[in-house]
């Protein structure tokens, strides 16, 4: 992984750096926090979660995101990290404090940002002096604004008279290849109120200015809204794609080579473009249903948003009645499923295709055995309630043998250099239900199996 290019460089800057405190230490907080001290700085990451914190001290990562690991280890055994649960003693020591805290959805679609609020509050509470406050967690538009009333409404409470800034700083990090994505963003956004904040942001991100990398420096609400539209536009975009894969497969079109051509128009680009059996992760459903409800709320309806969201349900549903149809009754019938996570080179199901999928197929009678690189734990107790049907397996051998049908959700690479002419010799049936269109049709077809992708 390359992301140790510009060690002497990132010194150089860390002896002019600030000290700062993140809070909050699961995917976003972890990554922010080992990434700034790549950066040279000095950081505290907090969690109440005692047994993750002392679990990190112990180099035991939470999560899997490659790259993570080692960064932490080098920068805690340097100094530069550290991990605590003291939320007093992190404000007081720091400058900067960056948020990054959970905010699930609610059942309306909205966010729940209770814990954002609670930690502004924990700043009121035990602030010492001059502050620079930083958003990362990801918050309707709006929210930096109530962040500030909160802090303001408490020092005015106690009668403190103590400055501090608000900046919203939005973050752009996929899962996977997060570290990287941090150490070389495409753009930074910062939502500022002052020139002093931005001066502090600017001197947090001075490694990646002195890189050219542009920043974004515009008001908290414009930064706040870029987060949304830029994660909104890809769902849609995706969306869009799984759309025209479906009607590929009527009129008898090719997806892939349809997006080929349309990505080489460089307005649209080939990125985002690839169809699936839906979006999936702890992002783009969730920041899609928070858009819509935005829009709904100030009466401006976001319609392409929300058709978003009922298209990428519909096609996780198409993809079972694919595989209902092509196998017919699916009583007595095993298939090996390759992937459930929403993605590879993660161990997340969050809003994976794969719950949806799976409970589909055990409902219509199926037996599930599934082999996942990094899925199994997390796997493991989200088809606990379909435990009896799903059995996994310990490599994708295991998870074929005598099935039915292969069903691939994920794209792990490992699953392209399978040896599928001993899978089509273990298989006991002959499908091959490809949903992330990783072979190629003909070949299939031409080792025996009845192959189906998605929109070829
Ligand atoms: C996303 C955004 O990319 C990132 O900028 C933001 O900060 C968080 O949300 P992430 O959820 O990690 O990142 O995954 P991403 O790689 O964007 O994929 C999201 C989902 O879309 C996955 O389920 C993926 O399989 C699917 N996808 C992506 C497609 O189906 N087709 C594509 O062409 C691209």
């Amino acid at each position: 992984m390359k992301t140790l290019e510009w060690p002497k460089f990132i010194i150089k800057w860390g002896q002019l750096m600030h000290k700062i405190t993140v809070v909050g230490a699961g995917y976003v907080g972890l990554v922010t926090g080992a990434c700034l001290a790549e950066f040279g700085m000095k950081v505290a990451c907090i969690d109440k979660n005692t047994a993750k914190i002392n679990g990190l001290k112990k180099g035991k990562i939470p999560i899997y995101e490659p790259g993570l690991e080692e960064l932490v280890e080098k920068h805690y055994y340097h100094k530069r990290l550290n991990f605590t649960t003291n939320i007093k003693n992190a404000v007081e020591e720091s400058e900067v404090i960056f948020i990054a805290v959970d905010t699930p959805t609610k059942e309306d679609g909205g966010v729940d940002l209770s814990s954002v609020f609670q930690v502004a509050e924990d700043i009121a509470k035990y602030i010492n002096g001059n502050k620079i406050i930083i958003n990362k967690s990801t918050v309707p538009v709006g929210t930096a604004q109530k962040v500030k009333q909160t802090i303001s409404d408490i020092l005015l409470k106690k009668n403190i008279n103590i400055t501090f800034d608000v900046v919203a700083n939005p973050e752009f990090l996929r899962e996977g290849s997060a570290v990287n994505d941090f150490l070389k963003p495409d753009r930074i956004v910062l939502g500022v109120e002052s020139k002093s904040a931005e001066k502090v942001m600017r001197e947090v991100y001075g490694v990646l200015d002195g890189h050219g990398i542009p920043f974004i420096v515009t008001n908290l609400e414009t930064a706040e809204m870029i987060k949304y539209a830029a994660n909104a536009f890809l769902a849609i975009k995706i969306t869009f794609i799984n759309e025209v894969a479906n009607l590929c497969e009527k009129v008898g079109a090719d997806v892939k080579i349809v997006a080929a051509g349309m990505g080489m128009d460089h307005r649209i680009s080939p990125e985002f473009l690839q169809p699936g059996p839906g979006y999936g992760g702890s992002c783009f459903p969730k920041d899609t249903k928070a858009l819509a409800k935005t829009g709904r709320d100030n009466n401006v309806p976001l319609t392409l948003v929300e058709q978003t969201i009922t298209a990428n349900e519909v096609q996780k549903q198409r993809m079972i009645e694919k595989i209902y149809s092509n196998m017919g009754n699916l009583k007595g019938k095993t298939i090996g499923v390759l992937g459930i996570t929403y993605k590879p080179e993660t161990d997340d199901m969050r809003e994976a295709p794969s719950l949806v999928i799976l409970e589909g197929l055990v409902q219509k009678g199926a037996s599930i055995k599934v082999y996942d690189p990094a899925g199994e734990k997390e796997g493991q107790w989200r088809f606990n309630h379909i435990k009896n049907n799903v059995v996994f397996c310990s490599n994708e051998y295991d998870a074929i043998k005598e099935a039915d049908a292969i069903l691939i959700l994920t794209d792990w690479s490992q699953f392209k250099h399978m040896n599928l002419d001993y899978i089509k010799d273990q298989l006991r049936g002959n499908y091959f239900f490809d949903f992330r269109n990783m072979f190629d049709r003909k070949a299939m077809e031409a080792k025996g199996f009845q192959y189906y992708g998605v929109g070829r």
